[in-house]
């Protein structure tokens, strides 16, 4: 018997007695404005096991208790009947556009980062299924709708498409495109975070700070220097907010729509919790190694050895940890930048004290420096149209 099997049995007891005592109590006045149904059925996929039907209840406690997995209730076929079609794989040259991506890291700032992370923090939750969720994901739509429209020049904005990917729960994903010139390459790249936040028991307040009102605001600022230098990807660009991070809802429901229409996903990077630097260690990058593709993954090593001011560390994340994976199981090569080492990121996330004041190892400027891997993985993946 594996270890992760015994341990899974253990946790079974703990969490039946845990639910028992969730059953006991009176259910928080919180929970209209929910969605959640705690004894709907899900299938969920922990790693080297077969799938199981579970309630949303235990659910909810398996992650609470530490487990990672799928959620593949609505995407079963994903990575077995749809996968991406097999093409030849990318090889990732090293970067060298730094003529074009140096001049907009310089126009990267602060300042709104933190105006769209105060307002993202301040909905008491945005968890997926909830009411302010859904008025989350409106209010960062109407963001993106304004930056677009504030910072593009008007033939830049024409290339530029924004939409809600639909899901059967209320928060939406968003999906921003902006159009490659190449009438030739068919290939995407896709910068991504997930816009959603959560408490580990869902109906508590859940700001998000960090997990992941951080990389939300830290793409966007990507996205709006992007803009701002008029920039042409030869390329198509996409920038995508994933709803449902629990159990990878939207991640895999987007990346699986995708696989089935044969989109040419080159390469996807993920931008899960950037604030956080631990008092008494070393300001660095985490990059994630394992459930990656390792040659997209050496080439992110590169782009933060170019292009930002501190450097990286290799860490671990464990199975179907962001939303990467939900990429890496339809057959596109991902990767995963994080704040630091795993072990030094934030332990704050899913509880009401993942705020922005909760300490001054919260910062803004460790932040900027992922917006400048997000411009670089842009333009040099994407290429420039001059
Ligand atoms: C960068 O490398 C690519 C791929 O090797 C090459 O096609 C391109 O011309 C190079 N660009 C510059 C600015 O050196
Ligand atoms: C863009 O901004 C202008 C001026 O503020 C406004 O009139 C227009 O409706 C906006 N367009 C979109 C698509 O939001
Ligand atoms: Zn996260």
């Amino acid at each position: 018997m594996k270890l992760s099997v015994v341990i899974l049995s253990l946790a079974s007891l703990v969490f039946a007695a845990s639910l028992r005592t969730f059953e006991q109590q009176p259910l928080p006045a919180a929970q209209s404005g929910f969605d959640l149904d705690l004894n709907a059925l899900r299938l969920i996929q922990l790693e080297g096991r077969a799938p199981e039907w579970v309630t949303e209840g235990r659910k909810i406690e398996l992650k609470a208790l530490g487990f990672k997995f799928f959620d593949i209730t609505e995407n079963q076929d994903l990575g077995n009947g749809i996968q991406s079609p097999t093409r030849v794989k990318s090889s990732f040259p090293s970067p060298n556009a730094t003529e074009k991506v140096t001049p907009i890291l310089k126009t990267l700032s602060t300042q709104g980062p933190k105006e769209n992370l105060e307002k993202f923090t301040s909905f008491r939750t945005r968890y997926y299924r909830s009411d302010t969720g859904r008025a989350s994901q409106k209010w960062l739509l109407s963001k993106i709708s304004e930056i677009t429209n504030g910072t593009a020049s008007a033939s830049l904005q024409k290339l530029i498409t924004f939409r809600e990917f639909r899901h059967s729960w209320g928060q939406n994903s968003i999906i921003v495109r902006i159009q490659g010139s190449s009438t030739s390459d068919d290939a995407v790249v896709i910068i991504g975070a997930h816009q959603d936040s959560t408490n580990l028991w869902p109906f508590l307040p859940a700001p998000g700070a960090d997990d992941d009102g951080s990389g939300s605001v830290t793409i966007l600022e990507a996205y709006r220097a992007l803009l701002a230098a008029d920039y042409r990807p030869v390329r198509t660009l996409e920038f995508h907010w994933y709803s449902a991070e629990g159990g990878l809802l939207g991640s895999q429901a987007v990346a699986q729509d995708y696989a089935a229409n044969s989109v040419n996903v080159i390469a996807m990077s993920q931008f899960d919790m950037t604030a956080w630097v631990k008092r008494g260690t070393r300001e660095e990058a985490g990059i994630i190694i394992d459930y990656v593709d390792p040659d997209l993954t050496k080439f992110n090593m590169e782009l933060v050895d170019l292009y930002m001011d501190i450097p990286f560390v290799q860490t671990q994340c464990g199975y179907a940890c962001s939303d990467h994976a939900s990429w890496r199981k339809a057959g596109y090569p991902s990767t995963f930048t994080i704040e630091s080492s795993f072990e030094n990121s934030n332990k704050n996330i899913h509880s009401a004290n993942d705020r922005i004041d909760i300490s001054d190892e919260f910062s803004f400027e460790h932040m900027l420096e992922f917006s400048k891997l997000a411009v670089a993985f842009a333009v040099e993946l994407g290429g420039y149209t001059d």
